[in-house]
């Protein structure tokens, strides 16, 4: 069954990729969602219906929550869409940007597809499986210190909590070799599960951020827990996910 869904998980997320990234720089209609920064576009809309068509005709049966259209309920396996993640980044067409697919089965991650379609790159995890990136095996990298960590956060759309990651970045810019904050959750977690970043915290996600990156992080061999290091599942909100070496130096880093 896994094999069935990674697949179609696979063709859904490489089509709607393919069909956002023919329309990046072109007239897209831009809307808002409640604050002003929190951006939704026609493309996002139309990704969405790419996907969950593909879904609904594969396993009419399964669950499905979707950013943008809300969740309608199954039995057993859950679809966690996030149709483009880093719309903002795709709104000025800055060339970060993904779509993101989880499957969970009875609540616990079963597969995670990301796929980023300007360099080409699909990131793919079967619970238990592993992780590839294009069909090649990854894992994360060697790093022990944070002080030779490249480590990456995001900021809510919400102003409280942008303000409190401030104080978490200061620290960590002190003692990390360097942070950056790219503007897609999803595909900040694959570079860390293929060792291009060593680190990455956020504050104030959703499931469908996290839901397939997270998978692709641990099945790469790193560690996923919260900002508290207590367990993660994909209705946390925060999240801290690394190499494993560095995940304490990086927890007492943000509680300090
Ligand atoms: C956002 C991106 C961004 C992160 C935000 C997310 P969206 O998702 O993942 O990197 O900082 O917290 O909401 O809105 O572009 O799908
Ligand atoms: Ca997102
Ligand atoms: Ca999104």
């Amino acid at each position: 069954m896994e094999e069935r869904i990674l697949k179609i998980a696979e063709e859904a997320a490489l089509e709607a990729g393919k069909y956002a990234f023919s329309r990046i720089g072109s007239t897209v209609e831009i809307s808002h969602k409640g604050a002003r920064n929190n951006l939704v576009t026609d493309v996002d809309k139309a990704s969405e219906k790419i996907i969950i068509g593909k879904v609904t005709e594969a396993f009419p049966g399964h669950g499905i929550v979707a950013e943008e259209s809300g969740e309608l309920l199954g039995s057993g396996y859950t679809w966690v869409i996030d149709p483009l993640d880093g719309t903002t980044n795709y709104a000025h067409a800055f060339p970060f940007f993904c779509v993101s697919i989880g499957v969970m089965k009875d609540g616990k991650p079963l597969v995670g597809v990301v796929y980023d379609p300007s360099r080409n790159e699909l990131f793919s995890a079967v619970a238990g499986g592993g992780a590839s990136l294009n069909g090649r095996k990854i894992k994360v990298s060697g790093i022990r210190y944070l002080e030779d960590s490249l480590i990456a956060t995001g900021f809510a759309y919400n102003i409280d909590m942008k303000m409190e990651n401030l104080g978490y970045l200061s620290r960590m810019l002190e003692i990390s070799q360097a942070v950056r904050r790219a503007g897609s959750a999803a595909l900040d977690l694959c570079y860390v599960a293929c060792g291009r970043f060593d680190g990455f915290w956020e504050m104030g996600l959703n499931p469908w951020d996290t839901a397939a990156g997270s998978l692709v992080v641990m099945e790469a061999g790193g560690i996923v827990t919260t900002m508290q290091n207590s367990h993660f599942d994909i209705y946390a909100r925060n999240i801290v996910a690394t190499n494993g070496l560095i995940h304490s130096q990086v927890i007492s880093t943000l509680k300090s």
